[in-house]
């Protein structure tokens, strides 16, 4: 895998042994951190330093909230705003967040600019995670589009709505890998697959800041959250991570190098602690892995108020230690939590803490300011956004995300597309005329009213040809089964039913698990009594997680995964029902029967006792130990049919590649795309290895009885893993290629990598 080519460590051990045990005396660290401290700036910055008090370059260092949260009471918003900007007046203020609108930003920065001692800009950090006004399906949606190409663009047009608002940052893109999908934030990532979420972690991180960083459509962006936020235990936010350091090595920090190697200007420290130390004062990842090693040369700041709680960590004494620790570790800029501006110039003047430590941190934060055009041009035009705001070219590409998005996972008898001659459709479920909801989890400055709603974009699809018959049914959550029974009486009286259930858009996100994944609420009741008409019936499933649908998967023949689609739902779903659009997209995770198979994934290792039907193997009593959809599943309104695998040498010297093909044929009768997948297994490790590995993936296109062959190449980096020595590198042995349309099905074959 070309991510970790060019990183080796060594001895492993003796570098935890002295990187993660930091005491107050944070200065006895410092020898260490010559290597990552920030290259010279430009002749402004090292002015600004040089000439900079240290609460002024405490001030550089703190980010806070930008004083929208107090909008209902105008006095209360005003009396806000004015100490902010005498805050910004003094220099104790670099950065705000949540702070939005080209008028207000620019008002804020003009006091820095033109009124503040050294009239250094401030840079403003906000949310734009799926879109800024323009939203675009949720980033796990996306990741089942497969499509990095879609995925930049989406993010470049997210950045464009951004930028032209006043926002010069955004704290996206989440590249947490997850296998837990009880886990609010599984909607923000990309899934359980290192290499899937690497690809497309790098396609936002271009995407956002684009070629140019000074532009006016471009976005600096943070990976986030630096690192394995997306391993809590129990799938609970902020919850505990103990992982081992090759999971974290191999799983967790890849999509952060990725996002290194595309040239991300930010990180965001994590909330969480990995193996008993906070990742906001966790120096061996902060700055041994992500300066030293990836040589990232951007700044770090921290999750909102993650400094102070390293006290609650029980990790600091107390806020002071707690802002020591946090800056000496790598972490930059302090959001909200203050404690660097209160805390910090003691510890310098107590001989805890080296100036220098400081002085880096400022001369980040200033070159990052320098290199994305702040200095030259601090100001927004403030008309910018009126031409650019949600315009069709943007509605345009969310339409296309979205029905990219979409994951057809049964489609027995061909139920659709739909077919001419239909007359009447029941259109049911608390999710089908819903416009807050298709929004998804965090919808920056989004509105509801911006949204087609499944019943708006199925009635355009339609016209007047075809009568769409809504009833509600239930709610997504609480109510009662009142409705039920009006819903069933509107499917008996139509030709098909298309049922759309699945979680409000706050069920995911920050702060959102759920311990139980199952469909919320009076919901599955609906499904099943609409079931009970015996009428053709589609299920689509509109959530921020993979939802455990055991029954809707046996009984109902038609189920779409739509996930939560953005601005365009409606017409993105009626573009896939009515076979306007063949659906391509694949699983970026898998889909548990039940929430007691989690974590499961297709990585997974093979155990000394694999599943099978002897007794004392590794399975349920209770359910079948397979996912109810593996990941990299998906299928089209055709049939792909996979023939004629080859490798290009059935022995392979180190430092040689080696091809892998197949011919993909469309079988069916109408054109069709299919996302190939290659993964490799390892077979004999000197640490066990997963029983598929993702290394690879094309898009193909094929009309009906066309065949295409796709060739793959390997490399010795593709075969390469942290061995037990902790050294990054392919061992000699035999290897298992599978080419196939998912995880779990396709063709196998195998080579052997030989010692030189
Ligand atoms: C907390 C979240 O964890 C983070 O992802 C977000 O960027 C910040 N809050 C700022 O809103």
């Amino acid at each position: 895998m070309k991510l970790f080519a060019h990183f080796r460590v060594a001895n492993i051990c003796a570098m935890l042994a002295m990187t993660w045990v930091i005491g107050y005396q944070v200065t006895v660290a410092r020898c260490e951190s010559q290597k990552a401290a920030a290259a010279i700036g430009s002749k402004r910055v090292e002015a600004l330093i040089a000439a900079m008090s240290i609460d002024e370059k405490l001030g550089q260092l703190t980010q806070r909230p930008g004083g929208m949260r107090t909008d209902d009471n105008p006095e209360v918003a005003h009396a806000k705003r004015e100490d902010l900007k005498r805050e910004v007046r003094e220099g104790k203020v670099g950065s705000f967040l949540g702070a939005f609108g080209a008028e207000y930003i620019n008002d804020l920065q003009r006091v820095a600019v033109e009124e503040s001692k050294h009239g250094i800009p401030l840079i403003i950090g906000n949310d734009i995670i799926h879109g800024c006004r323009t939203i675009f399906p949720i980033p796990l949606a996306e990741a089942a589009s497969w499509d990095p190409a879609l995925v930049e663009r989406s993010a470049h047009i997210a950045a464009v709505e951004a930028a032209a608002m006043g926002t010069h940052w955004t704290f996206a893109p989440m590249v947490d890998i997850c296998r837990d999908p009880r886990w609010g934030r599984v909607a923000e990532g990309n899934g359980e697959d290192p290499y899937l979420g690497s690809i497309i972690a790098a396609a936002r991180v271009r995407g956002f800041q684009g070629d140019d960083l000074k532009a006016s459509d471009s976005l600096l962006a943070c990976a986030k959250h630096f690192a394995a936020y997306g391993a809590p235990e129990g799938g609970r936010d902020y919850n505990t991570v103990d992982i081992s350091m090759a999971t974290l090595f191999e799983v967790h920090l890849p999509p952060f190098r990725a996002a290194v190697d595309a040239g991300v200007g930010t990180m965001m420290s994590a909330f969480n602690e990995i193996n008993g130390v906070p990742a906001t004062a966790n120096r061996f990842i902060m700055t041994e892995v992500l300066r030293s090693q990836w040589g990232f040369d951007g700044f770090v700041v921290s999750d909102w108020t993650a400094v102070t709680e390293l006290v609650a960590h029980g990790y600091a004494r107390d806020d002071a230690h707690a802002a020591a620790l946090a800056i000496d570790a790598g972490v930059d800029m302090d959001m909200t939590s203050q404690a660097y501006r209160t805390h910090l110039a003691k510890a310098i003047d107590d001989g805890h803490l080296d100036i220098r430590t400081i002085d880096d941190a400022v001369r980040r934060v200033l070159k990052t300011k320098e290199s994305i055009g702040l200095f030259d041009d601090p100001y927004t035009d403030p008309e910018l956004h009126k031409k650019v705001i949600l315009c069709d070219e943007h509605r345009g590409v969310a339409r296309e995300s979205a029905r990219r998005s979409m994951v057809l996972l049964k489609n027995d008898g061909n139920v659709l597309p739909l077919k001419p001659g239909i007359k009447k459709i029941a259109l049911i479920g608390p999710l089908a005329d819903n416009q807050r909801d298709m929004l998804g989890t965090w919808a920056a400055i989004g509105k509801a009213e911006d949204v087609v709603t499944i019943r708006t974009g199925m009635g355009a699809a339609v016209g007047d040809e075809v009568a769409i018959n809504f009833e509600i049914g239930c709610q997504i959550e609480g109510g009662d089964v009142a409705g039920i029974q009006k819903a069933v009486e509107v499917a008996r009286a139509s030709d098909m039913a298309i049922v759309v259930v699945g979680e409000t858009a706050g069920m995911s996100g920050e702060a959102s698990c759920r311990s139980n994944i199952d469909l919320p609420g009076h919901q599955l009741e609906l499904v099943k009594a609409i079931h009970a008409t015996g009428k053709p019936m589609v299920v689509l499933v509109a959530s921020g997680r993979p939802l455990a649908i055991p029954w809707v998967a046996e009984h109902v023949p038609t189920i779409v995964q739509i996930w939560h689609p953005g601005v365009e739902a409606g017409h993105a779903v009626a573009d896939v029902l009515f076979g306007k659009v063949n659906p391509s997209a694949k699983l970026p995770i898998t889909i548990p029967r039940n929430v007691g198979q989690v974590p499961i994934y297709y990585a997974h290792k093979q155990t000394g006792r694999p599943p099978s039907d002897s007794f004392f193997t590794s399975k349920y009593s209770d359910v079948p130990w397979t996912p109810l959809y593996p990941f990299g599943f998906g299928l089209s309104y055709t049939k792909f049919g996979y023939s004629k695998m080859k490798l290009s040498q059935v022995k392979m010297k180190p430092g040689e590649s080696i091809t892998a093909s197949a011919t993909i044929t469309n079988t069916g009768d109408v054109a069709g795309e299919e996302i190939v997948q290659l993964y490799i297994r390892d077979l004999v490790g000197s640490r066990t290895r997963p029983v598929k590995q993702l290394r690879g993936f094309k898009r193909v296109s094929l009309a009906p009885g066309e065949s295409k062959t796709i060739t793959f190449t390997l490399t010795e980096s593709d075969l390469a893993y942290w061995d037990s020595n902790f050294e990054f590198k392919a061992e000699p042995g035999k290897f298992v290629v599978s080419i196939g349309p998912n995880s779990v099905d396709g063709m196998s074959t195998d080579f052997e990598l030989i010692a030189e």
